[in-house]
């Protein structure tokens, strides 16, 4: 591996986290690039579960450098909470977390109009993790928004939020609703920002400087394709670039400095928030909420759940240009006799093979299925491929040829141990 992408290849939750940090053996830096704290990566290590949210999941390995590039949009606050949870679980971040001093910041007043604005929107809300994120990328779109490089002019840094407590006050009252406090938000801003000094870098030149020394990069993608604010189901979706390009231009490392780009997929489908998802299906759901899965590391919202859809990987595959697929939760399908695959849409008389973009035409989007027999065994001890069930192999297979890819990972389970490479 060189510089690797690593994507979600359908509406997130694919299991990134999981094969970010497999994959991170082979890396020397892991990127983020864009997303903010509505990720939520879940690693188990040994007996010890961690969830982050905006550090990259390298932090777990001792010789790996972390890096939040320009196009992430940090949480201070949050950020700080998650340091301190990695120091009491033993590990330093400092000195190997690098935080882009160009990335734009999330304060509470974005996450008190992102309440505002769902609020508002009644029905028709996106159903946001409520993490502020629409609202801050609002203000860098905007040119209001604040960078984390202010923090190291303290004095201009806190002119320059007091501004933005201001207009954002100024704007939950246009929406009716409750203002936020002008002193609490100063004290736990600059608090954090005080401890976040140490972490800011040009980080456009530190990965720049690392890859002329040889160094591999591995871009950790949050959210999925369908999420993306370009090409995913817009208007339920976030407000980033959550597809490969997205990595480029959020950490400054050009698409020729690229070498693959792995897309991680779930066996079936899952959704968390509103839009449409034209293979859900409530035995998928039933079976899965049954076995206690499927439950948002984030919100602890419970999941939307369907079949595989492959019109939608097959789509992800060429807006990321994914060279490799990493199929993961394999174990959630063990006890099914049949196991079904959406290969196409119709509406009507007319058959989709990819995404139609008018959304109404995708509400109506019926699912073609295709069945395949399943292999009721359990999977999660299995380690080799070769090892795993006839008809889970003709599964996987199946999966990465409908989608026009190459099957390169498959996953039985969320430890780090239960990763087969093909
Ligand atoms: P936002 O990113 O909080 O603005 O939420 C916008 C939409 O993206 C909502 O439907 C969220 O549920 C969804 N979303 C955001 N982050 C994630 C994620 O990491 N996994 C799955 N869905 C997400």
């Amino acid at each position: 591996m060189s510089n690797t992408i690593l994507v979600g290849a359908q509406w997130g939750d694919e299991g990134k986290g999981k094969i970010i940090d497999f994959m991170t053996e082979q890396a020397d830096i892991v990127a983020r690039a864009q997303g903010g704290a509505n990720a939520g990566h879940t690693v188990i290590v040994g007996k010890t579960q961690y969830i982050l949210h905006l550090i990259p999941s390298g932090i777990l390995r001792k010789r790996t450098t972390c890096v939040i590039g320009n196009g992430v949009v940090v949480d201070p606050i949050g950020l700080v909470e998650e340091i301190d949870g990695l120091l009491k679980a033993g590990i330093d971040p400092k000195g190997r977390l690098h935080v882009s001093d160009a990335a734009h910041m999330v304060f509470p007043f974005h996450k008190a109009l992102d309440a505002a604005r769902e609020a508002l929107k009644g029905k028709n809300k996106i159903g946001t993790t409520m993490r502020g994120i629409g609202p801050a990328y609002g203000d860098k779109i905007d040119r209001v928004g604040l960078r984390m490089g202010s923090i190291l002019n303290p004095k201009r840094f806190s002119e320059q939020l007091d501004q933005g407590i201001k207009r954002a006050n100024a704007m939950l009252k246009a929406l009716g609703a409750k203002p936020v406090s002008a002193k609490a938000t100063r004290e736990s801003v600059l608090k954090a920002a005080r401890r976040l000094k140490p972490y800011v870098a040009n980080t456009f030149q530190m990965l720049h400087e690392a890859t002329a020394a040889k160094k591999r990069i591995l871009f950790e993608g949050a959210q999925g394709t369908f999420l993306d604010i370009d090409h995913g189901t817009y208007p339920y979706v976030t407000s980033s670039n959550t597809t490969s390009g997205g990595m480029c231009t959020g950490s400054g490392i050009p698409p020729t400095m690229i070498d693959s780009v792995v897309g991680v997929a779930k066996a079936y489908t899952t959704r968390v928030g509103e839009g449409p998802m034209p293979s859900e299906d409530n035995v998928v759901g039933d079976l899965l909420h049954g076995m206690g899965r499927e439950y948002g590391a984030t919100t602890g919202r419970e999941r939307r759940c369907g079949w595989f859809d492959a019109v939608t990987v097959r789509q992800a595959v060429m807006v990321n240009g994914i060279t490799d697929l990493a199929v993961t939760n394999f174990d959630g399908l063990d006890t099914l006799p049949e196991v079904k695959v959406c290969v196409a849409y119709q509406v009507g008389s007319k058959r989709f093979d990819l995404q139609p973009t008018d959304l109404d035409v995708l509400a109506r989007c019926k699912p073609v299925y295709e069945t395949f027999p399943g292999w009721q065994k359990s999977t999660d001890k299995i380690r080799k491929w070769k090892d795993l069930p006839l008809n889970a192999r003709r599964y996987g297979q199946a999966l990465a040829k409908l989608t026009g890819t190459r099957l390169r990972f498959a996953s039985v389970g969320p430890a780090r141990s239960q990763t087969i490479t093909l």
